[in-house]
């Protein structure tokens, strides 16, 4: 963070309009003196979301997001801050300085790349040289050429504990950073560094910039774990990369295949098809399904046909439908996955499959249909249970009917009445989400203000007193000096508050201002929301001078109290050492 210069984003800031920003996102209204709009971070229907041009900040009082516009940017596009950063820079065409990248965390990660992008070049020389002949072999028995090879940068890991970390040694590289690259380990008992991959063949992970971000090993036998993958790493979050991002990205089709694994991925694009990807070893998250709505208009996923593929399905289903991302599934009859269904069957009939690929509700009724028998009337009663359920999640009230129709001929069962109880269902769905809604949202305020603030429920009084000083003192610095000769960062009775204003006061002693953003460094993105809150519950406030005299007296007559209340409960030797401490504070 301290990477990028304050007087850059000082600079950015004054570019960034939070009006601005978040109207590209969301539909601004003016409501009285400020601006609002639906809260795009939780469903509405009436906005709760405001925005404070004065202070350039926005925040929801639906569901307690808020903070500034960097904060809003990395919460929308889901990016960390320096990424937030360089996206609103590239917004308003601000190049960021070179400096930036002299940081020391900006030189590790460099450091990571550069240990990645050996270990790849490593492993793929390792692949075409003698000691690396099982692995060759084996993708050779996995059919895929050499181009695909290289295209993917395909490697092997050698049957030692240091023929990799000795190379890297070679190359100026120290054990801290190799370890934190993840491309060595520690051994807990003896505390020596030993290769991570060992005897495996090897799939670099490259990011969407080029970069070699980490690995996949795949064991050549039947032995466990078959999949060995880089743990997160400073350069690395599993959870918000795929696999073949890169290729995919530049991709002309409007919608992506998603698979199971690195080899159907692969396969995939051999054949032809470059808009696939897969997760990395976990299941899909929803960041992942952010990702490829942002690419494509629609999703294929091309899944396993086992059990555990299709709960992955299922599960992936649920994320995109959150998403509003359109979701096909891919029937893989007569294979366990796309790898071996197009070596079964060929590209042409693969390609067949994917402009057919069937639609979730077919999934889901043949899903249910699988485990029952027709027939019996008691599996036929469940069927349409189950049915009625899949068919209230369909949008489309046309689509709804034709499939009530579907269903109504599988079991006899008038459509009417099919559509009558879908209907129903909907209708009961609709006011359990709402429900469950609302729970969501006063449970989460009540942890965050409780995790924020713990202390704010037991002193309310002086936590609001103190917010009203902080609110005051971020819209009015020029009554720094006339505060702090009345109260100091001590006086502050809950711990959170005291850290604020604390920070609130340095910023302006050095700056003569602060900025939410100059709070950035030191705190985390929920107590910045938790700022916003402050600032924006003030806003309907006049600030008088009047106002703040209250808020200043409620703390020194708390402050007071507390010490007469002390002396009067502590024994005689605690007198003692109290007065000591008093004067020695004096002389100070
Ligand atoms: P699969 O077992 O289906 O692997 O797991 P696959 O891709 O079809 O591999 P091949 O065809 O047997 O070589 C699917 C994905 O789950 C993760 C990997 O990302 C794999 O590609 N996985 C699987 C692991 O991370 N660890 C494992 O032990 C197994
Ligand atoms: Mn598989």
């Amino acid at each position: 963070m301290a990477a990028i210069p304050q007087t850059f984003i000082s600079q950015l800031l004054s570019m960034c309009d939070i009006e601005d920003i978040v109207s590209s996102y969301a539909n601004v209204k003016r409501q009285g003196r400020n601006k609002s709009c639906l809260c795009p971070f939780h469903s509405e229907k009436t906005p709760s979301m405001v925005i404070y041009n004065d202070t350039q900040s926005f925040y929801c009082f639906g569901c307690g997001v808020g903070g500034d516009v960097i904060t809003f940017i990395m919460k929308i596009e889901n990016l960390d801050y320096v990424e937030a950063v360089k996206f609103l820079a590239n917004r308003v065409g601000l190049q960021i300085p070179e400096e930036a990248r002299d940081d020391k965390t900006a030189y590790l990660k460099s450091r990571i790349l550069e240990i990645n992008r050996a270990s790849a070049r490593f492993y793929y020389d390792c692949l075409k040289s003698d000691i690396g002949k099982a692995g060759y072999d084996y993708f050779k028995t996995r059919q895929l050429s050499d181009k695909t090879i290289t295209k993917y940068g395909l490697g092997y890991a050698p049957d030692s504990w240091d023929l990799l970390k000795n190379h890297l040694l070679g190359l100026g590289f120290n054990y801290e950073e190799m370890y934190l690259a993840g491309v060595i380990s520690k051994s807990q008992r003896t505390s020596r560094y030993y290769d991570t991959f060992r005897n495996r063949v090897m799939f670099p992970i490259i990011d969407t910039k080029g970069n070699v971000i980490a690995f996949g090993g795949r064991v050549l036998d039947n032995s466990k774990p078959k999949y060995l993958n880089s743990a997160d790493t400073p350069v690395f979050k599993k959870s918000r990369n795929l696999f073949s991002l890169n290729f995919a990205k530049n991709s002309k089709s409007d919608r992506m295949i998603l698979a199971e694994g690195y080899m159907d991925v692969i396969a995939i694009n051999a054949a032809g098809f470059d808009n696939v990807v897969a997760t990395l070893g976990t299941a899909l998250t929803k960041e992942q399904a952010k990702i490829i709505g942002n690419k494509a208009k629609e999703v294929i996923i091309a899944y396993d046909s086992d059990e555990a593929g299709q709960t992955a399905t299922h599960r992936a289903i649920n994320l995109f439908s959150d998403e509003g991302i359109p979701t096909k599934i891919l029937k893989l009859t007569g294979a366990k996955d796309p790898d071996e269904y197009i070596k079964k069957f060929g590209v042409k009939r693969f390609e067949m499959l994917l402009d057919g690929a069937g639609d979730i509700i077919e999934f889901e009724l043949n899903k249910l249909k699988a485990t029952l028998d027709l027939e019996d009337i008691n599996d036929k009663k469940a069927y349409l249970k189950g049915a009625v359920s899949v068919l209230s999640n369909v949008t489309d009230p046309l689509e709804r009917e034709l499939y009530a129709g579907i269903v109504s001929k599988e079991t006899g069962i008038a459509t009417e009445s099919i559509m009558s109880q879908v209907k129903s269902k909907i209708k009961k769905d609709s006011r359990e989400k709402q429900r469950r809604e609302w729970n969501d949202i006063r449970i989460n305020k009540k942890v965050l203000s409780d995790r924020i603030n713990p202390q704010k429920p037991k002193f309310l009084k002086q936590s609001l007193a103190e917010e009203g000083i902080i609110a005051f003192l971020f819209r009015n610095p020029d009554y720094y000096d006339y505060i702090l000769s009345k109260i100091g960062v001590e006086d502050c009775v809950t711990d959170f508050n005291k850290r604020v204003f604390k920070k609130l006061s340095e910023c302006i002693s050095k700056q003569g201002e602060v900025t939410l953003t100059a709070l950035s460094e030191d705190f985390s993105s929920d107590e910045k929301s938790r700022i916003a809150q402050i600032l924006a519950q003030s806003e309907s406030q006049r600030q008088t001078k009047e106002l703040l005299d209250g808020y200043i007296a409620t703390l020194t007559e708390y402050n007071k109290s507390l010490k007469s209340k002390d002396i009067a409960a502590t024994d005689i030797g605690d007198i003692e050492q109290y007065r000591k401490n008093l004067l020695k504070k004096k002389s100070n």
